[in-house]
């Protein structure tokens, strides 16, 4: 199987791409806005991953990238959901646009398989435990709409084009080479300023939080065992919901200065946008026969101690 990962520099895109070389050749595509060299430099070094540093907004680029790819991952996007405040085109031109030239890039090359990297962001802001079909509340962020988008215009290309189209909508996932995300944020902040952390919100926001490696291994799990859906749809998180305050004390207890003091900037929401409190329901996944292996507090656990390493390490 040869693989083509849009974003395959990325966060999950290299964690993915770990799994994918045992299948075949990789492609790693990605404008390394965020992406790094080091997150893939153990399979560049063996020659199993091709790294293409290209825009994923430039089409004639894309297509020319994926020619002879057997599935296309896409996992570019606009990285931190709040930014779309500032710059009210990046989730248009990153999610809606950069979803749409991988489709046709798809198309216009044969590629006959497409894996989506959606969000439960799609569910807008339900505090009850969304299923698939959950669907009668719009995104609130303009990152969710951007995902909502690129949903659809992959339901049209399955169904216009004869693409076979498979959809994650991913809880937060969290795990080492992290580019973004509450842990990395807090573990950066406690670094520069070690007395205190400031935290946005009221701390009682509470998502899903799913390992990169159960991430990515879903990822692998659909593409092998999803069947006969048009597009298949699937939650790709643990059932379970972790605060942000937990995160806030296990990040501080696992800096070098475990006695700094959690400041919360109030208001029930993080930012205008962000959904307080979600929870998504992975029953679909699990009748199909993959279940997560971390609950949403284990995975947050190993992370916070992950990412502390990687950030209260770096020179
Ligand atoms: N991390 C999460 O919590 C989470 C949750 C839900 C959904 N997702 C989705 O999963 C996907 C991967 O997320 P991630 O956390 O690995 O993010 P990431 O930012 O680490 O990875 C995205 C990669 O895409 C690259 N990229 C961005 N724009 C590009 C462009 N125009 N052309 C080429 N490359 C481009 C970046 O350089 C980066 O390497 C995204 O679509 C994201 O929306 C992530």
């Amino acid at each position: 199987m040869r693989s083509f990962v849009i974003g395959g520099a990325g966060f999950i895109g290299s964690h993915l791409i770990d799994l994918l070389v045992e299948r075949g050749p990789v492609t790693a595509y990605d404008n390394m806005t965020v992406g790094k060299r080091e997150f893939l430099g153990h399979h560049l070094d063996t020659g199993r991953v091709t790294l293409v540093q290209a825009d994923a907004l430039d089409l004639p680029a894309l297509t020319a990238a994926m020619a002879g790819h057997d599935v296309v991952f896409h996992l570019a996007a606009n990285p931190e959901a709040r930014w779309g405040l500032e710059r009210t085109r990046l989730d248009l031109e990153q999610g809606t646009i950069c979803t749409y030239n991988a489709l046709e890039a798809a198309r216009l090359n044969g590629v006959p398989k497409f894996v989506f990297s959606s969000s439960g962001t799609v569910y807008g802001n339900v505090a009850e435990p969304c299923g698939e079909d959950d669907l009668g509340k719009l995104p609130i962020s303009l990152y969710g709409a951007s995902k909502f988008a690129g949903e659809a215009m992959l339901s049209a290309y399955v169904e216009c084009f004869g693409l076979e189209g498979f959809i994650c909508r991913f809880g937060n996932v969290v795990g080492p080479r992290g580019t973004h995300g509450a842990i990395l944020d807090f573990c950066k902040k406690l670094k520069a300023h070690p007395a205190y952390l400031d935290v946005l919100g009221d701390g009682r926001q509470a998502k899903p939080y799913l390992h990169v490696t159960d991430c990515a291994a879903g990822l692998c799990y659909v593409l092998d065992h999803a069947t006969g859906e048009k597009p298949a749809i699937f939650n790709l998180a643990p059932p379970d919901a972790t605060t942000v305050k937990r995160i806030a004390e296990l990040c501080v207890a696992a800096s070098p200065s475990p006695g700094a003091r959690i400041e919360y900037g109030g208001g029930s929401q993080g930012w205008p946008g962000d959904v307080p409190k979600s929870l998504v329901k992975p029953d679909k996944l699990a009748a199909l026969g993959f279940r997560v292996r971390h609950t949403s507090d284990e995975a947050v656990r190993i992370s916070v101690s992950e990412v502390a390493r990687e950030v209260f390490t770096a020179a």
